[in-house]
């Protein structure tokens, strides 16, 4: 296998090659540094206020796709084989204002003008996507854009009634496709790729093997999918990352399967690549999944990331859990599956030697007798972490439960089963009295923190409360059940 050292890319009309890029060097840092395309702005360098966005072109097996990302927290040596687009190459069709930079202007969405930049390009990802979007897409599609000045509502306005100035197709990146398609697959020359100094190192691997045995040889290595933890690291603590391995551009680990009543996906898979299964499979988990994070963070981050990073507050383990998904570890050629809740083992401990990678997920697909939910309790609707979360799954036969599966997040040190409560379901009618009982025996369950998220009172109240609504949402009962207060 050949090896190289420099970074290439494609940046708006030019070709990028980078010798030397180091571990921790930004996207959003190399074009306001480097380049003095000042255009992306830098808010909170987080990945939560949008005024860095940038679409990123990469080649897919439906062919060459963009998406909007937030360009603080991108490292630069993960977009060898990419396309960069900046707000400074969008224009329209006459070289003038872009259709939706007119629509901005003429639905007055810009007052001072810093998150600006970032709303257009945002909006421009959508508008790729959906000519005619409905209020509700364009706000899950600025859910990680912010703006102090406007209110939004012109803004939405705008993002309405772009179609009325142009089409996407005549755009100018749907009429450079092809051309720029054909530059990104001479990018990939299958070759691993090493660069930076040796004390803040970047590797690329050719291939998932590749992967593999890089990891096996860099056990201490931090491994990078979509950057949206381990970006935050750099950015806010400055904690060092080297060697870094980047797996987000290893094609074999984007594929998912749908198989023998099961979904493997991998562990690269994001979670706007998951969105079309979650709407085909998995109906009830739209709504949440849609609260997790922004746009941009849901098309850069992963659900292999979501688990392997062992927060007790990441949105995905609990569900999960629930539909009793397993994992598979793998370390050089070997591998092995673990159920989920048995990959979490204590705060910061995770079921993960040293070499090894989490390498996809399996979740079982819910049987028509099971009933499934998911909530997230948080202090923003849009763009914030859970105070609590849970994924409820029980099967229902003859008006009996058979089965129960509950799992929370942000009640204990890891994502956690509630077997009490369990026990409290399986056997009973389901019925409100045996949710009640399931509902109080929360509290034998779970003995959770207070934060700045949340008491540990309000904590139990809602994991129990969360109970009562599942029963609420799924019984015929026209009387609701009294939530407790
Ligand atoms: C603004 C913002 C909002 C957010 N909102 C939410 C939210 O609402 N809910 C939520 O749950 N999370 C949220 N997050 C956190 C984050 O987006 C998720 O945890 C995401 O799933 C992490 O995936 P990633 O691919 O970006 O992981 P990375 O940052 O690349 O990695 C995370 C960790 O996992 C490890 N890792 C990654 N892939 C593998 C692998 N295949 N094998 C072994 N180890 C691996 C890394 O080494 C690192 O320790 C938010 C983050 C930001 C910046
Ligand atoms: S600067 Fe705020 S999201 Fe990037
Ligand atoms: S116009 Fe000022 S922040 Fe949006």
């Amino acid at each position: 296998m050949s090896q190289r050292s420099d970074i290439r890319f494609l940046l708006n009309g030019r070709a990028i090659s980078l010798p030397s890029v180091a571990a921790t060097d930004t996207l959003l840092d190399f074009l306001r540094i480097d380049q003095r395309l000042t255009g992306s702005k830098e808010g909170c360098a987080e990945g939560d206020c949008g005024a860095c966005t940038v679409l990123v072109g990469r080649l897919t097996k439906q062919g060459l796709r963009y998406e909007a990302v937030n360009a603080c927290i991108r490292f630069v040596a993960s977009l060898d084989g990419c396309h960069v687009v900046t707000i400074e190459h969008i224009r329209g069709a006459d070289g003038g204002l872009h259709p939706v930079q007119q629509a901005m202007v003429d639905h007055h969405g810009s007052q001072c003008g810093f998150c600006t930049p970032g709303i257009v390009m945002s909006l421009y990802a959508l508008w790729m996507e959906v000519a005619q979007p409905t209020a509700r897409q364009v706000e899950v599609a600025l859910q990680g854009n912010l703006c102090r000045c406007t209110g939004y509502e012109p803004i939405i306005k705008a993002a309405l009634a772009v179609s009325e100035y142009g089409t996407a197709t005549a755009d100018y990146l749907a009429e450079t496709r092809d051309g720029i398609t054909e530059q990104l697959q001479e990018l990939r020359d299958g070759a691993r790729v090493v660069t930076g100094p040796v004390d803040n190192q970047a590797i690329v691997p050719a291939d998932l093997d590749d992967f593999a045995a890089v990891l096996v040889e860099n056990p201490q290595a931090t491994i990078v999918a979509g950057a949206t933890d381990v970006g935050l690291w750099v950015t806010k603590f400055l904690r060092p990352i080297s060697p870094a391995i980047h797996i987000n551009q290893i094609d074999a680990l984007k594929r998912i399967e749908v198989a023998d009543g099961a979904i493997t996906l991998g562990a690269g898979v994001s979670y706007s690549d998951f969105l079309p299964l979650v709407q085909e499979h998995f109906p009830f988990l739209l709504d949440y999944w849609n609260r997790i994070a922004g746009w941009q963070v849901r098309n850069m981050g992963t659900v292999g990331g979501n688990i392997a990073n062992g927060s007790p507050i990441g949105d995905t383990p609990p569900v999960l859990i629930a539909l009793g998904a397993r994992v598979t570890l793998r370390k050089g050629m070997e591998r092995r599956e673990v159920p989920l809740e048995a990959y979490f083992i204590d705060y910061g401990k995770q079921d993960l030697h040293a070499g090894e990678f989490l390498e996809s997920v399996t979740i079982p697909v819910p049987s028509t007798a099971q009933l499934n939910a998911a909530y997230k309790i948080s202090k923003r609707r849009d763009e914030d972490i859970s105070a609590v979360a849970v994924g409820i799954s029980v099967t229902v036969q003859a008006g009996q439960i058979t089965d129960a599966r509950i799992a929370y997040g942000g009640m204990a040190a890891t994502p956690k089963r509630a077997s009490a409560a369990e026990a409290a379901l399986i056997g009973r009618p389901f019925g409100s009295a045996t949710f009640e009982a399931a509902a109080q025996a929360v509290a034998t369950d779970f003995q959770p923190l207070s934060d700045w998220r949340a008491s540990a009172d309000y904590r139990l109240l809602s994991a129990s409360n969360l109970l009562r609504r599942f029963y609420m949402e799924h019984s015929d009962v026209d009387q609701p059940v009294r939530l407790v207060v």
